[in-house]
């Protein structure tokens, strides 16, 4: 059979075509896509800049992935999954072998590959997953009645979550988020699910503040006109935030994340830096006098997105209002284009789509 599908050609040239679908080798699963997230990544892939497409030309983006099983040869499924059935596709894939995933941190393997970002991924009909990623689990099962739209985002809740689970974000907390777009909405929206007392928020974009509100932040602050370590200040009594999580990419924001934490708190420098200036100036007797934990996460392991498809499952966190946008696949450069605008939230591509696009 033949698939449609947008490949990455070079530099902003994401093509849309014809191709015809893979054979499976022994155990591959074939997963037709229902729908394929768009993220920052794929922004970064776009523009050329992400390191593992430099030899990527005619390879799939799209590491976001809900959809069915299409085709499975005999055996190939582990239990509870069955052809038809709507799937959530852990995108990352350790060797297995490496003292990293041997102890269960498959996201630092030096040989990680991943679904969209090394392999062909989901902006395509169809998506193969190599056996050695089903035979780990990578195909999570989601309720038959689940929003496959939605379900996109239990990848990036997943490395949200890995995030507060190192930084120990737990009840009572008071927790700031710095940047709103999808990452630092699901930030806002789990931390408030793990039961932090109150989460403020901080954002430029008028849009991503009342998305914040939505997700859960008490206070929501304009960092460009209002005073944000008065903000602290006045909803933790003068004591400073518990956990501060920068959710962008911006050097202030790692350096003020030291000074707004309270005295035993908990950074989480979430949001990376651009490649070639990744360093700031940090006020560093805040971290020795204040005792803070200073850390950061990348990405997610299998375990990571199968505890955030739980939360989902339970109705722990309610995804589907962060979905913004939904284009057909031939949208690709404009869902890319949308991706950088602070009027959208979540931008989802499908395959069978005619496409709603938020006003
Ligand atoms: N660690 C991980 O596993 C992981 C996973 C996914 C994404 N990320 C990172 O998380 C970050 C956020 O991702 P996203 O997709 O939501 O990005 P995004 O660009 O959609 O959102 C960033 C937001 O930050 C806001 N912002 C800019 N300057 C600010 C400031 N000074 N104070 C407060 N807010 C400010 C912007 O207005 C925007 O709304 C990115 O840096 C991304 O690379 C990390
Ligand atoms: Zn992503
Ligand atoms: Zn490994």
């Amino acid at each position: 059979m033949s698939m449609h599908a947008v490949t990455y050609e070079g530099p902003r040239e994401l093509v849309y075509g014809e191709r015809p679908d893979p054979p499976l080798a022994p155990g591959d699963v074939r997963i037709a896509v229902e729908s394929a997230g768009v993220c920052g990544t794929d922004v970064r892939i776009f523009k050329g800049e992400h390191a593992a497409y430099a030899g990527g030309r005619g390879r799939v983006p799209g590491h976001e992935i809900a959809g069915r099983i299409a085709e499975a040869p005999p055996g190939a499924l582990p239990a509870g999954l069955a052809v038809g059935g709507l799937v959530f596709v852990a995108p990352n894939i350790g060797c297995g072998h490496c003292p990293q995933c041997r102890g269960g941190n498959e996201n630092l393997c030096p040989a990680t590959e991943g679904i969209g970002i090394t392999l062909d991924g989901g902006f395509a009909d169809r998506v193969v997953v190599p056996a050695r990623a089903v035979r780990k689990g990578n195909l999570i099962p989601l309720d038959a009645a689940a929003d496959p739209d939605a379900a996109v985002l239990i990848e990036p809740l997943a490395c949200v979550l890995r995030g507060q689970e190192k930084a120990g974000v737990r009840a009572g907390d008071t927790v700031l988020v710095a940047g709103c777009g999808p990452v630092g909405l699901l930030h806002v929206a789990l931390a408030r699910a793990r039961g932090a007392e109150t989460v403020l928020a901080s954002d430029p974009s008028p849009q991503r503040r009342l998305a914040a509100a939505r997700a859960g932040a008490a206070v929501v602050v304009d960092p460009a006109a209002e005073d944000l370590a008065a903000a602290v200040a006045e909803a933790t009594g003068g004591a400073g935030a518990g956990v501060v999580i920068t959710a962008a990419p911006v050097h202030a924001l790692q350096s003020e994340a030291v000074r707004l934490a309270g005295v035993g708190g908990r950074v989480l420098l979430f949001g990376g830096l651009p490649r070639g200036r990744p360093t700031v100036e940090l006020d560093t007797n805040a971290i020795h006098y204040k005792e803070l934990v200073v850390t950061g996460t990348t990405a997610s392991t299998l375990q990571d997105c199968r505890r955030a498809a739980e939360l989902v499952g339970q109705g722990r966190i309610d995804l589907a209002w962060m979905v913004s946008d939904t284009l057909p696949l031939a949208d690709a450069a404009r869902a890319v284009d949308k991706v950088q605008d602070a009027a959208a939230l979540k931008v989802v591509l499908k395959p069978s789509a005619n496409g709603r696009v938020a006003p």
